[in-house]
Order: C-alpha cells, then structure tokens, then sequence
C-alpha cells in the first residue's frame, strides 16, 4: 500500500472542511497536544454537562490526516456520555495499531489505511490522545 492510497474521499472531505473547528463560547476544558515529530499542535474545546459532551470544537494547525482525524472525533463524541466517547476513542485508537475495533468507527473507518504507515498514527491520534488527556484532567 502507498501512503496516497489512504487519502480517500471521506478523509480529503474532512480535511478541507472540518467539522466542529474553531472555539467555544464557555468551553469546561481546553486541551492542547503537539506532535513533536513534526511541530503540528491540535487544540481542543470541550463543553460537558453532567457526563455529556454536549459540544466540542477544535483548533490548530496539522496535516491532512490529523486534521480529517479531529474532525471525524469531534463529530463521534459530541453528543456522547464520556465514558463512551473514552471507549470510542480507544477503539479507534486499536483499529489504527492494527487491532479489531469493537464498534462501528462511522467516518473514521475511512482512517484504517493509516496502520500500515506507523509515522501517520502519531497523526491520526493527535486529537484522540488530546481528547483522552482531556478527559484524564478533568
Ligand atoms: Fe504533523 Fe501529521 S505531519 S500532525
């Protein structure tokens, strides 16, 4: 497989128009995580009430493949209890090592492709592993 096979349709989408970007009003947690290989920072803007993240926003600036990945996120956990965003993220975070994911990814099955180029996993969990530090902190 070529690096240029996994950007498909679905990930191109979300990198050129991601969903959910920019800040919250009233945010209960900001977030951010550089990737140190590359400099590239994701931030991230949670609003939970009770255990609900009732909205989320991200920022910064990255590649397409982290841009697409924190879009695709924010889409899946807003919206969720937390306990099951944690449990989204981490399945997500198998099917890109190379493990079976125990649930249905939606739009970030389309990220799968990036388990066979180790560098870009870093990519694709920049905002998973801001989410999870997030949560973590909270
Ligand atoms: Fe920087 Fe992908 S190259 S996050």
């Amino acid at each position: 497989m070529n690096l240029d096979d996994i950007y498909s349709e679905t990930i191109m989408d979300h990198s050129q128009s991601p969903r959910n970007y920019g800040h919250l009003d009233h945010p209960t947690k900001v977030t951010g995580l550089l990737n140190p290989t590359c400099g590239d920072q994701i931030i991230l803007e949670l609003a939970i009430d009770a255990d609900i993240i009732t909205d989320v926003r991200f920022s910064g600036k990255g590649c397409s493949i982290s841009i697409a990945s924190a879009s695709m996120l924010t889409q899946a956990i807003k919206g969720k209890k937390i306990e099951d965003a944690m449990s989204f993220s981490y399945n997500f975070r198998a099917s890109i090592t190379g493990m079976e994911a125990n649930i249905d990814l939606g739009d970030m099955e389309a990220l799968r492709g990036v388990s066979q180029f180790p560098n870009r996993v870093k990519c694709a969990t920049l905002s998973l592993n801001a989410f999870e530090k997030a949560i973590n902190d909270l």
